[in-house]
């Protein structure tokens, strides 16, 4: 039995992705920061049962923290991602470095991502979305894989993915993956890592809240459903950063239950900033 390859190197993880192409395999991706839990694995073992090899990057974009002190305490633990992986028979973990990624030679343009850059995550953090697409790009070219793997926990990143690959013209089919909770509700992520467990529950106000709208979807309009989810949320510790019930392609708000929406939320949890959604 094999395990998953570990690979720094670009120019060896194309040689072996040129021949595996050139004899038809297909390629799965899964792009990451690292510090991975099982929200991250179950990414990555679609994959790998969807394609011939399943690529997993690790890199910690410094571009999309627009936070200097968030960026240094985000978690790298690359040992324990290995372990995590190792099961993985036809997988190869690709971890480069920030020379790799961003060259000084480049062919990357930036594009106006229009509403999806304004709203809810581009609101509070900006300048994020330009250093998630133009990691995704670079990684994407280096890659070329034939199917790549986000989750539904980033929904706005989702959409500002597909979005950038039409604009791109990458012949990459984009596919969406459910988001993976603790028991207790909690959405996973590599953040939950600083929750002390008191923390841990304080945080259930999240999912909680998300759950409050799409129980009243039916009794109120979109407006003052919100104002009653405020409430709602307020009853809990968290410090809130945005509330918001947007429709799922244009992430406009919703102003009527006419067409799908999602109810997306973000929210400092003593010093972590958590962020869940909910398509209603
Ligand atoms: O979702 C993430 O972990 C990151 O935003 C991504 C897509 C790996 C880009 O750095």
């Amino acid at each position: 039995m094999s395990t998953i390859q570990l690979i720094h190197k670009k120019e060896e993880l194309k040689s072996i992705l040129s021949a595996l192409k050139s004899a038809g395999k297909s390629i799965g991706f899964v792009p990451t920061m690292g510090a991975l839990h099982e929200g991250h694995k179950a990414l990555v073992v679609k994959a790998s049962r969807e394609n011939d090899l399943v690529v997993v990057s690790i890199f910690v974009n410094p571009t999309q923290f627009n936070n200097k002190e968030d960026l240094a305490l985000y978690p790298r633990t690359l040992d324990a991602d290995l372990e995590l992986l190792k099961t993985i028979e036809n997988g190869i973990v690709f971890v480069p470095d920030a020379a790799t990624i961003y060259p000084e030679k480049t062919s990357f343009k930036p594009f106006d991502l229009g509403i999806l850059d304004k709203v809810m995550e581009g609101k509070h953090r900006p300048g994020h979305f330009d250093g998630v697409v133009h990691v995704v790009h670079n990684l994407f070219e280096i890659v070329e894989p034939t199917k790549a793997y986000f989750g539904q926990k980033d929904f706005q990143q989702l959409a500002v993915i597909r979005k950038m690959n039409a604009h791109y013209g990458f012949p990459i089919e984009i596919i969406a993956c459910e988001t993976l909770r603790e028991e207790s509700g909690l959405a996973m992520s590599s953040r939950n890592m600083r929750l002390s467990e008191q923390e841990k529950k304080d945080a259930l106000i999240l999912f909680e809240t998300l759950q409050f709208v799409k129980e009243n979807r039916s009794n109120y309009p979109p407006n003052e459903l919100i104002v009653k989810a405020l409430e709602f949320f307020n009853s809990g510790n968290l410090i809130l950063e945005y509330l918001d019930i947007v429709e799922v392609e244009s992430l406009e708000n919703t102003m009527s239950w006419n067409n799908s929406s999602v109810c997306c939320i973000a929210a400092y949890c003593g010093t972590v900033r958590l962020i869940d959604n909910l398509l209603l």
